[in-house]
């Protein structure tokens, strides 16, 4: 019997990841930068043994259909055929939400599958053969092998893509991250659809490639100054261009619902007011807010003026993927 666990935590991208230049690899379009969070995270144990005659996946303690398990069997066919091995496994997966608000996240659950299937396999990655193997599960699943911020270069092969940390000097505990939960209703459009369509259709693409490499440079200058404004804006700047590009695709959409908006105005009039504070908005129509610790009660003070206490939840930056001990 082999056997591995892990436990990684989400992250959110300051500057998005929006589009795929190849769907097999994940080989994104642009780099992105993010900043994983304490809030969320996703302890994984994975078990080889000869005993298994096929993968089973269990999550929050139950079977999971054919449908979940074989996305889980394609992932952990990497892993085998890195370790050569040709064991099934069982694999079983806990996912650390605050509300039951449906906030669990791909990024977190697919780091923390990497993390043990290659412990399990004894494969001794470094983080970044790990985060290259994440990615392989979700994009966004690569970032969430650091703590803090991290960037995922997007290289343009499986060797050449995957995930950096990047020093910030305290700058990340500095940042809270409140989370607006507006709907906790199944997503309709996957962010992999919704990807895959702007990049195929919208007009507005090309513009948004244009300018992620501009906005990525701000934003590692102002981690760089510790300049929360300046990194707030550019965070803000890369979640509406990233929005754009849906509302040009064909068919159009948008991940905005009224609520979203409610929020969004919410947060630009607390800024006139001189509550320094920012938006992001992932593939549902969650909103997040970006503000420093220093002025995290009187903008979550404002937030529960217009949200229930429990559509609002408190994070900050959280730690790089941890293996844990096994549990024999
Ligand atoms: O890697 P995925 O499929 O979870 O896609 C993530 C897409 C966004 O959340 C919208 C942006 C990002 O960089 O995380």
């Amino acid at each position: 019997m082999h056997s591995g666990k892990a436990r990684a935590y989400t992250n959110i991208a300051l500057i998005k990841y929006w589009g795929k230049a190849d769907q097999a690899f994940i080989l994104p379009m642009n780099n992105s930068l993010s900043l994983t969070l304490d809030a969320f995270y996703t302890e994984t144990e994975v078990v080889f043994s000869e005993d298994y005659t096929e993968d089973r996946f269990y999550l929050d303690g139950h079977l999971q259909d054919a449908k979940a398990t074989e996305k889980i069997s394609m992932f952990l066919d990497l892993v085998r055929q890195k370790a050569d091995s040709k064991l099934f496994a069982k694999v079983a997966s806990r996912n650390f939400v605050p509300t039951a608000a449906g906030l669990a996240s791909s990024a977190s659950g697919l780091a923390a599958l990497a993390g043990a299937a290659a412990e399990a396999l004894d494969l001794s990655l470094t983080p970044q053969e790990l985060s290259r193997l994440a990615r392989r599960g979700s994009g966004s699943a690569c970032r969430s092998i650091y703590g803090g911020f991290a960037e995922w270069q997007k290289g343009d092969s499986d060797e050449t893509s995957y995930a950096e940390a990047i020093p910030s000097e305290g700058f990340a505990e500095e940042l809270s991250m409140i989370f607006v939960v507006v709907n906790d209703q199944q997503k309709d459009i996957s962010s992999r659809d919704g990807m895959q369509r702007t990049v195929e259709t919208s007009a507005f693409y090309q513009g948004w490639l244009d300018t992620v490499p501009t906005d990525l440079s701000k934003a590692k200058k102002a981690i760089q100054k510790k300049d929360f404004q300046a990194l707030g804006e550019v965070t803000e700047a890369s979640a509406l261009k990233m929005h754009g590009t849906t509302l040009a695709a064909q068919p159009p959409f948008t991940y905005w619902s009224a609520e979203s908006m409610k929020a969004m105005s919410l947060v630009r009039q607390l800024r006139q007011e001189g509550l320094p504070c920012y938006f992001t908005m992932d593939a549902g129509p969650n909103v997040k807010v970006l503000v420093q610790k220093t002025h995290e009660k009187q903008v979550l003070q404002k937030l529960a003026e217009q949200f229930s206490r429990e559509q609002l939840i408190v994070a900050h930056a959280g730690p790089a993927i941890q293996i844990l001990p096994k549990e024999e």
